[in-house]
């Protein structure tokens, strides 16, 4: 029988405070994919230990994210939004996929490169393997699209490898996922150098706008972004900060940059970046209202991830239980 929907698998880790770069995006193109798809989301807690966490921040850094989740309009009643640490099988098919995974493959990962580069004092195994875990993720759900932006392409085209060669041996027992190719969330980069994406963990304060940032906080920021000496809202390679307030702005309101340019025609820089700020503080303050009231609703929260850790434990047991089968592990009497 044909599957009604397609799946959709992604996630993020769950690290530092999610910022507009984040939910513009991700997170905010997410929720529109919920109609279309059966749409699984984790909150990538076993990843976040490739770099040491501070158990109890980690703790309500990953609850956070869950509860950011919800506040952004991902519906836990039609999506499955739950803890990848609480589905048991993604540990263990990482396990066996490591052993279906070359160190000629992970060696050439670039963010591995990166990571070990930044971090030289915690080169770990988990670090190294971290693209496996990832294919056990997406491959476990039988996930036919991934939504990844362009710093984790490499890592789904290792997934689709993995996926391909075990396929080869045993038959059709992993989908092969696709990259999510629709609408393109925008790459957000940071407002005081806006060559550099925007990040959780800028030293740089004012470089980036957090979701739970006050409206106050988020105007001043955008004041303060670094943009050119002209005074013209024009989009272009030559205007870094301005096209990136432009794809701030654009992302919110849907207007395309011809549209932003003929509303601030002869208006300045000052008002420009005064619309953004308040454009920002009104896309967030609801979702900031809901995230409040969802951490005060303890039961309901605590609700959600019960049935969807449930949900998740389901379908994921159903993949791992069939791959056991296929290496020839014997079922537990
Ligand atoms: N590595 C991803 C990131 O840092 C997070 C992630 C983990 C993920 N597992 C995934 C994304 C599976 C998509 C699918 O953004």
């Amino acid at each position: 029988m044909e599957k009604e929907k397609k799946i959709l698998y992604s996630g993020m880790q769950a690290t530092g405070t999610l910022t507009i770069g984040n939910y513009l995006g991700a997170l905010k193109n997410w929720v529109d994919l919920c109609e279309e798809y059966e749409c699984f989301y984790g909150v990538m807690d076993l990843h976040s230990l490739t770099v040491r966490q501070e158990p109890a921040q980690f703790r309500k850094t990953a609850k956070n994210l869950y509860a950011l989740y919800v506040a952004a309009g991902l519906d836990p009643q039609k999506n499955c939004i739950y803890y990848q640490s609480h589905v048991p099988a993604h540990a263990q098919l990482c396990w066996i996929l490591n052993c279906f995974t070359y160190m000629g493959e992970l060696n050439r990962m670039t963010q591995f490169k990166d990571k070990a580069a930044r971090h030289e004092d915690n080169v770990n195994a988990g670090l190294y393997t971290y693209p496996v875990l990832m294919a056990a993720d997406i491959l476990l759900y039988q996930a036919d699209m991934v939504p990844v932006g362009a710093d984790q392409k490499q890592h789904l085209e290792i997934c689709r490898d993995i996926a391909q060669r075990f396929n080869n041996l045993y038959g059709e027992v992993f989908t092969i996922p696709e990259p999510y190719l629709g609408k393109a969330g925008a790459k957000i980069m940071s407002l005081q150098d806006p060559q550099k994406k925007m990040s959780k963990s800028d030293e740089n304060v004012n470089a980036t706008i957090y979701l739970l940032d006050d409206r106050d906080t988020i105007i001043r920021k955008c004041k303060r972004a670094v943009t050119d000496s002209d005074t013209v809202v024009r989009y272009g390679e030559d205007k870094p900060g301005i096209s990136n307030l432009m794809d701030i702005y654009g992302s919110i309101t849907g207007k395309t940059a011809k549209e932003i340019e003929a509303e601030f025609d002869g208006r300045g820089y000052g008002e420009f970046k005064m619309a953004v700020g308040e454009t920002v503080a009104d896309e967030l303050t609801p979702l900031q209202k809901r995230y409040e009231d969802l951490l005060k609703d303890k039961e309901y929260l605590a609700q959600c991830i019960r049935e969807n850790d449930a949900k998740a434990a389901h379908a994921a047991q159903k993949t791992l239980r069939k791959v056991q089968k296929k290496i020839g592990l014997t079922e537990s009497l």
